[in-house]
């Protein structure tokens, strides 16, 4: 098993860095680690009770067992892995595939360890029309996991039932249960109940495991196994930040302190948290954080029943690439953001640049040198200007992208945010305001009763479409 550890770096946030205004101070940031530090505890209490079953994921040898077991009969008969998901059913397949698959994995049979692999977190009807339409004849060799804790958000179960609809057709009724592999609640849901009846293969969303919090469980591992990404090396690095995440010493928890930072600095009026990974490999990372951070801190009332209206906003940027799009903002724009850069020292991969023509002597300079060395390069030029204008700057150091690394980088923001839920004083684990806007969508897509308040979906429908009517008067 490899031995990289990521790692924090923090110093530039300091106000010995970057001034008193806009920096953390000594006194400041013994001030926040006081109030942090009886949290370690707390947590380390609430992971014991089994209050927090995502921080068991790491240790859970059986569901990695599951899942090696029903991907090694699935793998022979299967060319193409299609997962149908949305939110944290989908993000972390993406994430996990990005992260540590080859950028040509799916075009390049010699790069493949496992299947092609499609994940589709949305209902576009052109997407989706063409990719069946290139999928073609295909059918035969293709496995659908649709992952559905709950089993009945509109956007899967579409998907799910254009698919089982399309295997009927084209391959028979025999055809689906072989086709379909659903992820979801052991027990309880629509989609359990379909697994019952139709026969499916199976595998669990774990009871108390939110779907952001669900990547190291069959939800993410299934896709990752069947592609041939390291699920044991992932789990083991997951395991080994919660193990650090767990100190009790906080000056020791990088968790903790990261926390403690992202909460200090939204209190300073520093609300935007921007990632910005110097890597293609880790760009999705940053949009299954931004849902991990999002859906749990923006939150409009805390645990005391105060109405408080926090959260920061997670932004992602890619470096070098936003240089060029969005740092004249973030240095001359409000100084309201956080940035967390995500930097790795061993790309694995190299390439070195070719030699300038002769009419070209300014491009000397870069002649002979590592694109790794340019691009690292970029990192530290665009955090050394970002300091010069006095914006905080964290990075998160991967000496390399690998299972281990990834996994110790996903466990490190889960624990993170819970860290940070707990600073806020909130409910992490809910997202109340998601609701609404899925409950307007069964009354408006027809779906018969009623909504949760006990307003029947017709009358929601009528008032929805009343007070959405397009009034032309505006219409330019
Ligand atoms: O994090 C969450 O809980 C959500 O993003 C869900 O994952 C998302 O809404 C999909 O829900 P489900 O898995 O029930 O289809």
């Amino acid at each position: 098993m490899p031995q990289e550890q990521i790692s924090l770096y923090y110093k530039n946030v300091l106000a010995d860095v970057i001034g008193d205004e806009h920096g953390i101070t000594g006194a400041q940031f013994e001030d926040v680690a006081a109030q942090t530090s009886p949290l370690i505890t707390r947590l380390n209490a609430q992971k014991k009770a089994g209050e927090t079953p995502y921080r068991n994921l790491p240790f859970r040898t059986d569901i990695a067992g599951d899942v090696k077991e029903l991907a090694e009969q699935v793998k022979a008969d299967c060319d193409t892995l299609v997962v149908l998901g949305i939110g944290g059913s989908a993000l972390g397949n993406i994430a996990l595939q990005t992260a540590l698959n080859p950028y040509m994995y799916n075009i390049d049979d010699k790069q493949r360890r496992g299947p092609g692999l499609f994940v589709f977190d949305n209902v576009d009807p052109a997407q989706l029309a063409s990719f069946f339409d290139g999928l073609g004849d295909k059918l035969d060799r293709t496995v659908f996991n649709v992952i559905s804790k709950s089993g009945r958000t509109a956007e899967t179960a579409s998907q799910f039932l254009y698919v089982r609809d399309l295997l009927l057709n084209k391959l028979g009724s025999d055809a689906i249960s072989r086709h379909i592999i659903a992820t979801t609640d052991e027990n309880a849901g629509t989609l359990r109940t379909i697994v019952e009846e139709e026969g499916y293969r199976s595998l669990v969303v774990p009871d108390g495991v939110g779907g952001r919090f669900s990547v190291l469980s069959a939800v993410g591992l299934f896709s990752a196994a069947m592609c041939g990404i390291d699920i044991d090396a992932l789990l083991a690095g997951a395991a080994e930040m919660d193990e650090r995440a767990s100190c009790e010493d906080f000056s020791k928890n990088p968790a903790a302190i990261n926390a403690a930072i992202n909460y200090h600095f939204y209190n300073r009026g520093k609300i935007i948290s921007v990632i910005m990974p110097y890597s293609y490999a880790l760009k999705d990372m940053a949009d299954w954080y931004r849902q991990l951070w999002a859906e749990s801190l923006g939150k409009s009332t805390s645990l005391d029943g105060k109405q408080v209206f926090v959260g920061p906003t997670p932004v992602k940027a890619l470096g070098t690439t936003d240089q060029h799009s969005q740092v004249q903002l973030y240095r001359e724009g409000p100084n309201d953001k956080l940035f967390t850069f995500l930097q790795v020292e061993d790309f694995g991969r190299d390439i070195t640049i070719g030699p300038a023509p002769g009419c070209a002597s300014e491009l000397d300079f870069l002649a002979g040198k590592k694109l790794s060395t340019l691009l690292n390069s970029e990192k530290l030029a665009t955090e050394y200007a970002l300091l010069e204008d006095k914006r905080p700057c964290l990075t998160v150091n991967f000496p390399k992208v690998n299972a281990y690394t990834v996994g110790q980088f996903i466990c490190l923001f889960e624990v993170t945010t819970s860290f940070a839920g707990a600073l806020f004083n909130i409910d992490t684990y809910n997202q109340p305001a998601v609701e609404l806007g899925k409950e307007a969508t069964f009354a408006l897509m027809g779906k018969p009763g009623s909504d949760k308040s006990g307003r029947p979906y017709k009358q929601f429908a009528d008032e929805i479409r009343s007070r959405m009517n397009t009034d032309e008067q505006f219409l330019v």
